[in-house]
C-alpha cells in the first residue's frame, strides 16, 4: 500500500468486511502519506446510538469512529441501499422468473453511479472535511416493485416472493456464500427499521437529481435476460 500511495493527497476508502480488524494499521498507514479519507458508509448508522440495529450498520459506526479519531482529514458519504445487490437477483429472474427472498422494508434504494458522482466531486473538490453526506435514491421502493421495475425493462411478467427468514438463510448457504455473512444480511433484513428518509445531498452536491431504480433497471437489462 505504501508503495501505491505516493502523490496521492485523498483516498477513497471502502471497507467491505464484517469487522474492523485491519482497519487501525490502514489508517495508520494512510496517516503517514495523505491528507484526507473519503469513507463510504451506511446510511442505517444511528448518531449517538449505543449499539446499531445489525452488524453491517455497527461495522460503518465503528469504522466511522476510527477515522474519526484517525486525525486525518475526513469525509463520510452515507449511502442508502445501492441498486447493484438487485444483481443478486439474476439467475432467480432468469431461470423461474420469481423472486423469493426476506422482505426487506422498503427504501429510497440509490443508483451506484450517483454514489460515483458524488464520491468523484467530493474528492475532487475542498469544503467536505468533516461532512457526512447522506446520499438517497429519488423515490421509496420495494422490493416487490423493484422486481417489477426489472420485469418491465426485460419485458417480462415477474414477482417477488417473500420467504422465511430460515428459508432464505439455506439458500443463501447453499449458493456458497460465507456463514457470517448470511447472518449479517439476515440480521438486516430482519432488524432494520423501515425509512422513508429521501434527501436532495445528490443533486446539490452534483447539480443532476438522483436516478430512480427504473433507470438502473433499464441500465442493467442485459444482467436479467
Ligand atoms: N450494498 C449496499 O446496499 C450498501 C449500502 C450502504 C453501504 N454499503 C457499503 O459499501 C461497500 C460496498 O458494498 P457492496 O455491496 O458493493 O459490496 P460488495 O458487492 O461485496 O463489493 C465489495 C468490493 O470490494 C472488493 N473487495 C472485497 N474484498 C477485498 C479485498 N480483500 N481487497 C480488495 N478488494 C476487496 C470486491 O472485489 P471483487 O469484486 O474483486 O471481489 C468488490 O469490488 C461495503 O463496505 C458496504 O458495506 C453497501
Amino acid at each position: 500500500m505504501a508503495g501505491a500511495l505516493g502523490g496521492v493527497e485523498t483516498v477513497f476508502l471502502v471497507w467491505p468486511f464484517l469487522t474492523t480488524e485491519g482497519a487501525p494499521a490502514v489508517l495508520d498507514l494512510l496517516k503517514r502519506h495523505v491528507r484526507r479519507v473519503v469513507y463510504l458508509s451506511s446510511s442505517g448508522v444511528r448518531d449517538g446510538a449505543r449499539r446499531q440495529t445489525d452488524p453491517i450498520n455497527q461495522l460503518h459506526a465503528d469504522m466511522e469512529a476510527l477515522i474519526e479519531g484517525s486525525r486525518l482529514e475526513w469525509t463520510v458519504l452515507r449511502s442508502n441501499t445501492i441498486a447493484t445487490n438487485a444483481l443478486g437477483w439474476a439467475e432467480q429472474i432468469r431461470t423461474t422468473g420469481v423472486v423469493r427472498g426476506p422482505d426487506i422494508a422498503a427504501t429510497a434504494v440509490i443508483h451506484e453511479g450517483d454514489i460515483g458522482a458524488v464520491a468523484a466531486r467530493v474528492l475532487t473538490s475542498p469544503g467536505h472535511e468533516g461532512a457526512r453526506h447522506v446520499l438517497t435514491g429519488p423515490e421509496v421502493v420495494s422490493r416487490a416493485e423493484q422486481v417489477q421495475a426489472i420485469g418491465d425493462a426485460i419485458g417480462r411478467v415477474l414477482r417477488f416472493e417473500p420467504v422465511a427468514l430460515d428459508v432464505a438463510r439455506e439458500r443463501m448457504l447453499a449458493d456458497g456464500r460465507p456463514p457470517a455473512l448470511v447472518e449479517a444480511l439476515l440480521a438486516s433484513a430482519e432488524s432494520r427499521p423501515e425509512s422513508r428518509l429521501v434527501t436532495t445531498t445528490v443533486e446539490h452536491l452534483t447539480g443532476t437529481p438522483p436516478r430512480p431504480f427504473t433507470t438502473w433497471a433499464h441500465d442493467n437489462a442485459h444482467a436479467f435476460r
